[in-house]
Order: C-alpha cells, then sequence, then structure tokens
C-alpha cells in the first residue's frame, strides 16, 4: 500500500456547493528569531577567554542571577556572539490537502506542534498560507473575513472572547450588538446554549469568576448566538473533567446531527475523538499523515491500548500483552486489541493474583502516528 493510499482513503468527491473547508498544497513557514548562545560552559564558569586576543577591548560584564553576583571578562567579540539573534525557518504546515463536506464532524489530531492551530489560525483568516490554496464555506479567510466571520465560529480551548470584568451574559449582549445578530436568532440561540449547555446559574456570573468548565461552556455558547455553519474548535476539551467533557461532547453531537452545523475540533486525547467524530485527520510534523475513518486508522495500526495494574507487588502474567515498564507494584502493559479481544484481557487479569486496580486507556497519539510510519515503510 502506498502512502498516497493510506492517506485517501476515505474521502471520495464532494460536490463543489457541499464543500465547507478546502485546503489545496497549503503550507505555512513562519521565521523564528533565536538567541544563540555560542559560548562554551568552560569559558562561562572561568569568565576568561582563551588565547591572549585584543585584552584592551574586554569589558566586563555584570551578570545578576536572585541572589548570585558574578563578575566575567567577556571580549565585545564575544558578547556580540552571546547576543546574536539567528533567524530560522520553521514549517508549520507542509503542502496539505484536504477537503470537508459540510455536516461532517470531523477530528484532527496530531503531537504537539504538529500544526493543528496552524491549521485553524489559517481557516479562520488569522494567519495567511505562505503557500497553497483555502476556501472556507466557498469564500478566501484572507480576502473576505468579515463575511466568512457571520458564518464561522471559531474556539481557542486557552483564550476566552468573554469580557472578563463583566457577567456572561453582557458578553453576548455585546456580541448582538456589535455582529448586528437578529433578535429572533438571539433569543433561540440563547434559550438553546442556556437549556443544553446548562448556563441558567453562569449567565450572570462575572466571566472572571468562572471554572474553567464553566468558561468554557459560556465561550463555546457566545461562540453559537449567530448560528455557525461551521465551526472551528482547537482542544475544546482542554483540561475539563469527565462530566464536563461528556456534557461538550453530548452538546457537539447534537448541534452537528440536529442543526447540521460542520465541526473541525482538535484535541490529544483519542477517545474523545472517536466518540465525536466519524472521520479523522491525523497531522505529523506538518504533513498530512491519515484521512479516513476511526476503523480504517485501526486497520492500518491495529487497535494499540495501554493499561496499567496495580498489584501487590507480584507481576501479573499477562500472554500477548507487551510489558512498557513497572515498579512499587505498577506495571505498563501494551495490547493489540485488534489481535486480542477485550473480553479475553479481562479474562486473564480477572485470574491474575493480587490485583489492586486496572486501568485501561487508547495508546497516545504519538505512537498511532508511529504505528502509521511504520506500515508506509512496510508498504
Ligand atoms: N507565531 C509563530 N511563530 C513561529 N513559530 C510558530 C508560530 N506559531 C506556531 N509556530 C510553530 O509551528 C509549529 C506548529 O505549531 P502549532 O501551534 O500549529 O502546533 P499544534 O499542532 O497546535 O500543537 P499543540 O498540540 O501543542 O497545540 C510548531 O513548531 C510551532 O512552534
Ligand atoms: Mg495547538
Amino acid at each position: 500500500m502506498s502512502k498516497k493510499e493510506l492517506t485517501d482513503t476515505f474521502q471520495g468527491a464532494i460536490a463543489p456547493k457541499d464543500i465547507a473547508v478546502r485546503m489545496e498544497s497549503v503550507s505555512k513557514t513562519f521565521t523564528r528569531w533565536q538567541r544563540r548562545d555560542n559560548i562554551t560552559q568552560k569559558e562561562r564558569v572561568s569568565g576568561q577567554e582563551q588565547g591572549p586576543k585584543k585584552q584592551n577591548a574586554r569589558e566586563n560584564v555584570i551578570e545578576e542571577t536572585g541572589a548570585f553576583r558574578k563578575e566575567r571578562m567577556f571580549s565585545k567579540d564575544k558578547r556580540k556572539r552571546i547576543f546574536r539573534q539567528e533567524k530560522t525557518t520553521v514549517t508549520a504546515l507542509d503542502n496539505v490537502s484536504f477537503q470537508i463536506g459540510r455536516g461532517e464532524f470531523v477530528a484532527y489530531a496530531g503531537p504537539n506542534g504538529a500544526g493543528k492551530s496552524t491549521t485553524m489560525k489559517l481557516l479562520s483568516g488569522m494567519l495567511q498560507p505562505t503557500s497553497g490554496d483555502l476556501s472556507v464555506l466557498g469564500m478566501s479567510p484572507e480576502k473576505e473575513r468579515i463575511a466568512l466571520m457571520k458564518k464561522l465560529g471559531v474556539l481557542f480551548g486557552n483564550r476566552t472572547e468573554l469580557w472578563w470584568d463583566h457577567p456572561v451574559i453582557q458578553s453576548f449582549a455585546w456580541k448582538k450588538v456589535v455582529w448586528d445578530i437578529p433578535d429572533e436568532m438571539y433569543r433561540r440561540n440563547l434559550d438553546m446554549v442556556t437549556e443544553l449547555l446548562d448556563m441558567g446559574e453562569i449567565r450572570n456570573t462575572f466571566a472572571r469568576e468562572l471554572s474553567l468548565g464553566q468558561r468554557m461552556r459560556a465561550d463555546l455558547a457566545m461562540m453559537l448566538l449567530h448560528s455557525p455553519e461551521l465551526i472551528l474548535l482547537d482542544e475544546p476539551t482542554l483540561g475539563l473533567d469527565v462530566v464536563a467533557k461528556r456534557q461538550m461532547i453530548e452538546f457537539l453531537k447534537r448541534i452537528n446531527r440536529e442543526e447540521g452545523v460542520t465541526i473541525l475540533v482538535t484535541s490529544h486525547d483519542m477517545d474523545d475523538l472517536e466518540e465525536m467524530a466519524r472521520r479523522i485527520l491525523m497531522i505529523s510534523d506538518g504533513k498530512l499523515a491519515f484521512d479516513g475513518s476511526f476503523d480504517g486508522l485501526r486497520d492500518i495500526t491495529g487497535n494499540l491500548t495501554h493499561f496499567t495494574v496495580t498489584t501487590d507487588g507480584r507481576m501479573p502474567e499477562l500472554e500477548g500483552c507487551r510489558l512498557l515498564g513497572g515498579k512499587h507494584g505498577v506495571f505498563e502493559f501494551e495490547v493489540d486489541l485488534s489481535g486480542l479481544s477485550m473480553k479475553t484481557l479481562l479474562g486473564m487479569l480477572s485470574r491474575a493474583e493480587g490485583i489492586l486496580d486496572v486501568e485501561i486507556r487508547k495508546a497516545p497519539i504519538e505512537q498511532v502516528i508511529a504505528q502509521l510510519y511504520q506500515a508506509w515503510k512496510k508498504a
């Protein structure tokens, strides 16, 4: 199987009018300025240069670190090297192409720094691509940003749009005026989010007094007030407890199903993503690594699962499971559940002696990506 086949397994042709998101060969590079410290540790400690170079050009460089105050002798040349800025180029997205149809619920997964947030920012017009072409709801995010924002909702889990020093409802009212949301639409959406996101008690709370889960709900509610056709969610479940997460997931599924809202969502939690979305795009190092169904992904990578077993000290013998490590009676295993059923695994665990606790979870995204690369190598 070629890489091309692996990445194109899911998406058939979508009629142009049904395309919500189209990215074609999109790349994005950033220029980063970094301070380069070329001086060696030995020179740092001694504060002296090697060799008899330009003694008279030396000056005292005084550095204060907390209670310590050190005087060092550095040449001008060396100081220049210490504080010199170096330009590097970071490729956040590298020739990425995909399409999302209207009404789809798509998961966007990848390890830290893979390019997920960059994609979200490009799609919402906050950044411009270095090359390639993209359209969102038939519009160019770069050229038609204001018109697009009327149909788009964007939520970055680590940021808030709420007015910090005002009750939540005041931010909502402000959005209604600024976005010119018709009365009826505003009322309908406000009623919907109040009921489904349990906003009753937090509507009148000051944003700065909200807990993380409450703040996330309020931000999500505010994002929906103008009835967006497409919503981009960058880690909306970040830091939420199990109950808040469940509520958020159920709500998103419902607006996708009942209101036909197209959703693209990122998360580091494969379980959350699989519960929400039917299709997954995986990105790694700025390149699209997989585009398909969760079952399709499992066909390639297996159904890798990790579990931790806590015992009274004895190591459990579990056939078909790989021991990743263990100490003080806590053992970490890996198993491919496409080869060994959950029932068999639970059977083995129930027969093992001295088990106090078991925790089962999906393998981390980094490992799924590693499995994908291995599959390509073998292909
Ligand atoms: N404004 C910027 N300037 C320079 N480099 C940037 C900038 N924004 C992102 N990058 C770099 O681009 C790459 C992709 O970053 P991005 O934020 O898209 O990753 P991500 O997939 O969202 O990661 P995470 O899971 O940690 O949120 C990273 O190497 C990051 O350091
Ligand atoms: Mg990110």
